[in-house]
């Protein structure tokens, strides 16, 4: 047999899959009469504005208005429309769930815990962010991101506490002005402000420099064809604070901590697009700290596409190796500090 790009989704097998063990969920898009066509991913116009992505908490009140006119409009869609805020959320709920199979396998497609993650989640919100621009007609939008490595930012950023911002699924005790633990666990910890700051700077310190020194080691195992599920070996980042900062902010009243606290739901809090927001500008920060060396040259992890629909509601074929540079992608991350660079423990 040929090599084949077995991780790449057979579109037409979504079905039902478990939102935990023992808890089905269905988060499939409606169901069409035929296959849905696609086009191949291109590069947005050279000529297109950039789109300069701030952090949350310093951007202004013009900038939150427009937002939420364009977050309004994309809840207020109907579901049968895959720019719908429900089915952009469902996206998430799809690839992390194991609701679609591998191409010419049986076995399920999982975008964490692998070496799928970062390149995944940047093509969701990079679409995200296409789709809120194009609805109230501002191809300069871009998404803002939660700059939790930075001491300002490691609060919940306050726009998020007001519609169409908030969600009500979240860790009350955690809202603002509560300091996140970055590394939380369940476990409050007891840490005084100060205190709480000096150890998230640590620990970033070590996410981002001495424990990321290897690519694997930073961007997750290699998740090769026919494996269930995934490799199950994820990334210094993507362990914490990605999925420690999901369950800090989702409520502890939920059964599975829903919203943000549970894959399936998570893509459902406004805030989420922010968390992975500074998710995917930190792979940016870390290619920088090496040097832009490639961090993967295995062209199965490049040749692994995935399917987005765009700001035309059109279904698109996007690789990975598309979505390697963020200035072809059109955007970038205003400049920030980072003192992790001079906590090291
Ligand atoms: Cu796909 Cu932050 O999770």
């Amino acid at each position: 047999k040929p090599d084949q790009i077995l991780l790449s989704p057979n579109l037409s097998t979504c079905h039902e899959s478990m939102g935990k063990p023992g808890f089905p969920v269905y988060c499939c898009p409606p169901k069409r009469e035929s296959e849905e066509p696609f086009i191949e991913f291109q590069f947005p116009n050279a000529s297109s504005p950039l789109r300069v992505r701030r952090p949350a908490h310093l951007v202004d009140d013009e900038y939150i208005a427009k937002y939420k006119k364009a977050l309004s409009i994309m809840k207020s869609l109907p579901f049968d429309d895959p720019r719908s805020f429900m089915r952009q959320a469902d996206m998430h709920c799809i690839y992390c769930t194991g609701a679609y199979n591998q191409q010419h396998s049986n076995s399920l497609l999982n975008i964490h815990r692998s070496w799928l993650f970062f390149p995944w989640h940047r093509m969701m919100i990079y679409f995200h962010e296409r789709i809120l621009g194009n609805l109230i007609g501002d191809d300069t939008f871009a998404l803002p991101f939660w700059n939790w490595d930075s001491p300002p930012g490691m609060v919940m950023p306050n726009m998020y506490m007001k519609l169409p911002f908030l969600d009500e699924n979240r860790q009350n005790s955690h809202l603002p002005p509560h300091l996140a633990d970055i590394n939380f666990d369940y476990v409050e910890s007891g840490l005084g402000p100060e205190e709480q700051i000096a150890t998230n700077l640590a620990f970033m310190y070590n996410q981002m420099v001495s424990g990321a020194k290897k690519s694997e080691l930073f961007m997750g195992c290699p998740y090769k064809a026919g494996e269930n599920g995934s490799c199950n070996g994820p990334g210094t980042i993507e362990l914490a604070p990605h999925n420690s900062l999901h369950t800090w902010v989702g409520s502890p009243l939920n059964i599975y901590r829903e919203n943000m606290g549970v894959f399936y739901a998570a893509a459902r809090d406004p805030i989420f697009y922010a968390h992975h927001s500074n998710i995917d500008r930190l792979w940016e920060v870390w290619r920088g700290l090496r040097g832009y060396k490639p961090e993967i040259i295995d062209p199965l992890w490049l040749d692994s596409y995935f399917f987005f629909h765009d700001e035309n509601k059109q279904l698109v074929r996007v690789r990975i190796r598309d979505v390697l540079d963020i200035a072809k992608l059109g955007y970038s991350y205003e400049h920030v500090d980072h003192l992790w660079l001079n906590a090291r423990p």
